[in-house]
């Protein structure tokens, strides 16, 4: 696949089927994200590898439970509903989008695990973050080389990021910050996402030419 074909075929899955993922596919696709740029060759990341069927299902019930969290900050409640009301409606809907993470073969999870900076170099956790977002993207793009969806998740770690350190062992010095799942979508999607078909703003007008503001 070309590489502007994987750019533009990434699209955000959240529905799978409960196809087994190739071992060797997957090990392709982590190491091919392992070969993004990391800030002063740090390595300051982390890709945990979550296959236990049993250890993923209470993966997908904090994913699930936190977007639910979300969904009720985020989304407008409808008219008259009340606190539980509404918390009960974000609940349904965080679990008819996301039901099929209970059976998707493959979460990866994105950590942040520092490797120690000069005193006098501040700010060095902005550079691990930036590091593992670009091994992430690679992770996706070479996931849907392979014909497997993902979608970057981070919402949940707002509240749900505590229990997840618990269940996977995650040390106090090392950091989930993202997740994703891999496995066979159900289909990609295709066209913009609804939230982008409203708000997409033309790429001329996000890149300035030689001084902020002089853009199109
Ligand atoms: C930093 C970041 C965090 C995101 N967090 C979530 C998330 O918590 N849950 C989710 O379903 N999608 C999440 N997404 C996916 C976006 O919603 C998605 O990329 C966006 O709607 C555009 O759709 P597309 O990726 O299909 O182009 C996140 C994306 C990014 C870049």
């Amino acid at each position: 696949m070309e590489l502007s074909e994987a750019i533009r075929g990434r699209r955000a899955v959240r529905s799978y089927t409960d196809q087994p993922v190739d071992d060797a596919a997957l090990d392709r696709v982590l190491r091919l994200a392992l070969r993004a740029p990391t800030g002063g060759a740090a390595q300051a990341w982390g890709l945990l590898v979550v296959r236990d069927e049993a250890v993923r299902r209470e993966v997908a019930e904090l994913v699930i439970r936190g977007g639910a969290t979300y969904f009720a900050l985020m989304r407008p409640r409808a008219d008259g509903a009340d606190d539980e009301a509404h918390r009960a409606w974000a609940r349904e809907y965080a679990e008819s989008v996301m039901a099929s993470y209970r059976h998707v073969p493959v979460f990866v999870v994105g950590l942040v695990v520092p490797r120690g900076y000069p005193a006098d170099f501040p700010d060095g956790r902005d550079d691990d973050l930036m590091s593992l977002a670009f091994a992430f993207e690679n992770l996706m793009l070479a996931a849907r080389a392979e014909g497997l969806g993902t979608v970057p998740t981070t919402a949940f770690m707002r509240w749900e990021k505590p229990r997840l350190k618990e269940l996977l062992g995650i040390p106090d010095d090392a950091e989930p910050e993202i997740i994703t799942p891999v496995g066979h979508p159900t289909a990609f999607p295709t066209g913009l996402s609804p939230a982008l078909a409203r708000n997409r703003r033309p790429w001329r007008s996000l890149v300035h030419r030689d001084r902020y503001g002089v853009t199109g």
